[in-house]
């Protein structure tokens, strides 16, 4: 991983626990990721890592005009930063079949199921959700075909296929690829089937897999990546997959709010302010790396460890999570920093 930590200067005033952004790696990591997927056209990022119009801002600038999101929510923000192709990524359910009609037209979503298909208001625009082994959501390529001819058949607008393949996450690029090749080779056969298909694909691990494939596609089919946490990067990223070279930009700010032992300490981290979806430990702290976490809940994270010894009451530190995005709506705003200088701050708006 390259150097995951960014200068902080004086952050005295700044209370903690409180999400601190380098702006400069945001920057980069999305100028980084259009890199990757060869041009704008290619790439349809997901929202749900940062959930902010400041950086919907930055996407557009870059010329990054399609997005997927989550919620309603993460939608709603995206339309009003002027991302003019949304994929709400779910399918609509229950009241949510009604609520479409408040996004608009620029915005499509997930079926996989023959009863919504059919419920749908005629000319929704819709992906077929197709499940590569994640199950989670949608179905296999096997059964894809019945889902397509109903969607067809109800009018709507189906206008390609969704592949979550979050499963797909070996660290060794060769394995990502065997994996990733074996799966694809049951989606080609769906192609034919749609006019003019666009396959929207993967998350971060086979990003490049995805984009490599977007590059060389042909006229007629037209591949997107949909890689969500490089605009921030995480741990737990950062670790698994080395071949994918983004920069950690975001740090979590806490202080030591006491000193149970010499080599101890309780910091105001908690799982109000870091993720606590991965298992222990949730984040790694500059200065105590090795450290044992003796404790996370709500309110305190416990660290036992060497690095501790010189640490005092009162004293910052900074974390980078392992797991970035849920992190993320755990706060509703995040200070921005130019230089290790406090600069701006940039609200989560869509933490729903
Ligand atoms: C449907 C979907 N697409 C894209 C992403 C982005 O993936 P990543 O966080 O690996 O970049 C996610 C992440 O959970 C997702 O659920």
């Amino acid at each position: 991983m390259n150097d995951p930590w960014f200068e902080v200067g004086d952050l005295s005033d700044i209370p903690s626990p409180a999400l601190l952004i380098d702006e400069a790696r945001v920057r980069s990591n999305l100028a980084r990721m259009v890199g990757i997927a060869g041009g704008v056209d290619n790439l349809r990022p997901h929202i749900k890592t940062h959930k902010m119009p400041a950086v919907l801002a930055i996407k557009r600038e870059l010329g990054i005009d399609k997005c997927k999101a989550a919620t309603f929510e993460e939608a709603r923000i995206a339309l009003d930063a002027g991302m003019a192709d949304v994929l709400l990524a779910k399918q609509p359910v229950g009241p949510d079949i009604a609520r479409l009609a408040e996004l608009g037209s620029d915005v499509s979503v997930l079926v996989d199921d023959a009863g919504i298909a059919r419920a749908l208001p005629s000319g929704t625009k819709v992906f077929v959700d197709i499940d590569l082994g994640m199950a989670r959501s949608g179905v296999p390529p096997e059964r894809a075909p019945a889902i397509i001819a109903t969607a067809q058949a109800a009018d709507l607008a189906v206008r390609g296929l969704h592949l979550y393949d979050g499963h797909i996450h070996q660290s060794d690029l060769t394995e990502r690829r065997a994996a990733f090749d074996q799966a694809m080779a049951r989606v080609d056969p769906l192609l034919p089937l749609i006019d003019s298909p666009v396959v929207v694909g993967g998350g971060s691990p086979t990003f490049p897999l995805h984009a490599e494939r977007a590059k060389n596609s042909s006229a007629e089919i037209r591949y997107e990546c949909s890689p969500g946490t490089p605009v921030f990067w995480d741990w737990g990223y950062g670790h698994c997959f080395p071949d994918l070279d983004f920069q950690c930009a975001v740090h979590v700010l806490g202080r030591v709010i006491s000193k149970p032992a010499a080599d101890t300490v309780c910091l105001d981290i908690g799982s109000k302010a870091v993720a606590p979806d991965p298992p222990i430990p949730r984040i790694v702290v500059r200065g105590l790396e090795g450290a044992a976490t003796l404790v996370h809940n709500e309110e305190h994270l416990v660290l036992k460890g060497q690095g501790a010894v010189p640490l005092a009451v009162g004293d910052p530190l900074v974390g980078i999570p392992i797991h970035i995005c849920p992190t993320i709506h755990l706060h509703s705003s995040a200070w921005v920093l130019e230089k290790g200088k406090v600069v701006r701050q940039w609200q989560v708006t869509a933490r729903r």
